[in-house]
């Protein structure tokens, strides 16, 4: 029952999306939401071109099922990454920036799929004029940076209409009512994020991980204050990490390890969320949430969390629509 147009078209076994999540979704949490069936997602941000083809050669050689490696257009410098990308992942996807024509073409010239996250039914009209085969529509109770104005619902509608190809519904999803509300409205597939960050293998940093499992759901802000690195970028994100921010007292909240190993500081008010590699102030630092994060209780297994949402959310749904 849970066989959709975007399961048949990635090739993967059940339709969830794990959000590319910068230096949360590291390779071992989209390896295990891999082998769950899921889409795996791993982020190119920030990561110099040698030691991307290093870590997606080694996820060629372990992963069981497709994967996607995401990008973030503000800080893609050098185009050569997504060629590295798409020779070696199912799914190379794009967010912040109007669909590109030629990123798309790049995409397809090493035999990946081209995925476009929007924010408007104008935007995804145009990512299926760019010749994506998949958009994933980000309604704004969505955690992390958000692109559109509108509640899921309503966008997955506008946006429904508006394309022909398989549409991933993302944003405040957690629970298989909220996937199977997603799918029975239409949706091809949901994306996951905040769910995925409290995941045993996901690279956030404990602390952060433990402020999102004591949240409820009103405890997430539509903001623009970690805009250092990135302005003009609206982001959801816990309410307490706005406040903690804006009492800190220095200019600098803690250290971050990038991709190779570098370490960087990070200033007050920076886009990085804490990962496991972050020292310093976490509660002041980036701490991204959606809405989702109230139903966000619990420490899993990134497999008990794609086979719970998909288990239950098919229940859900015979049970809506019984057989004949
Ligand atoms: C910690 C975190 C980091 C994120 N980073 C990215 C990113 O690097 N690229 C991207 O396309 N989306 C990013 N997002 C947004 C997700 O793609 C997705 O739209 C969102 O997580 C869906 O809402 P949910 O968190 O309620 O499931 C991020 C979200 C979170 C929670």
């Amino acid at each position: 029952m849970l066989e959709t147009p975007f399961t048949r078209v990635v090739g993967c076994e059940v339709p969830i999306q794990q959000a590319g999540m910068g230096g949360v979704a590291t390779p071992p949490l989209a390896l295990a939401v891999c082998a769950a069936g899921a889409l795996g997602m791993v982020t190119a941000t920030l990561v110099p071109a040698a030691e991307l083809t290093r870590i997606l050669g080694a996820m060629q050689r372990t992963a069981r099922g497709p994967f996607g490696v995401n990008f973030l257009l503000p800080f893609l410098e050098k185009r050569e990454c997504v060629a590295i990308a798409a020779r070696s992942a199912r799914v190379v996807e794009f967010f912040w920036g109007a669909p590109d024509p030629t990123l798309v073409a790049e995409v397809h010239a090493e035999g990946a799929l081209a995925v476009w996250q929007v924010g408007s039914a104008e935007e995804a009209r145009a990512a299926e004029g760019a010749g994506c085969e998949l958009v994933v529509a980000q309604g704004q109770e969505a955690g992390g940076h958000v692109r559109g104005r509108l509640g899921l619902l309503s966008l997955l509608d506008a946006v429904l209409g508006a394309v022909s190809v398989p549409v991933v519904a993302a944003g405040g999803i957690a629970t298989p009512r909220a996937m199977a509300a997603a799918l029975a409205a239409g949706a091809a597939a949901v994306r996951v994020g905040t769910r995925f960050v409290t995941a045993q293998e996901s690279g956030a940093h404990p602390g952060y991980v433990k402020a999102l499992l004591a949240a409820g759901a009103e405890d997430t802000v539509l903001t623009d204050t970690f805009s250092v690195l990135w302005p003009n970028a609206p982001h959801r994100v816990l309410r307490s990490c706005v406040e903690a921010a804006r009492e800190f007292p220095r200019d600098v909240t803690g250290e971050v390890e990038i991709a190779g190993g570098q370490r960087i500081p990070v200033p007050r008010f920076g886009v990085l969320c804490p990962t496991r590699e972050t020292t310093g102030e976490i509660e002041a630092m980036a701490q991204y949430a959606g809405e989702s994060v109230g139903q966000v209780c619990a420490v899993q297994p990134a497999a008990a969390i794609v086979e719970e949402l998909c288990q239950e959310a098919e229940r859900l749904l015979r049970a809506a629509a019984p057989a004949p």
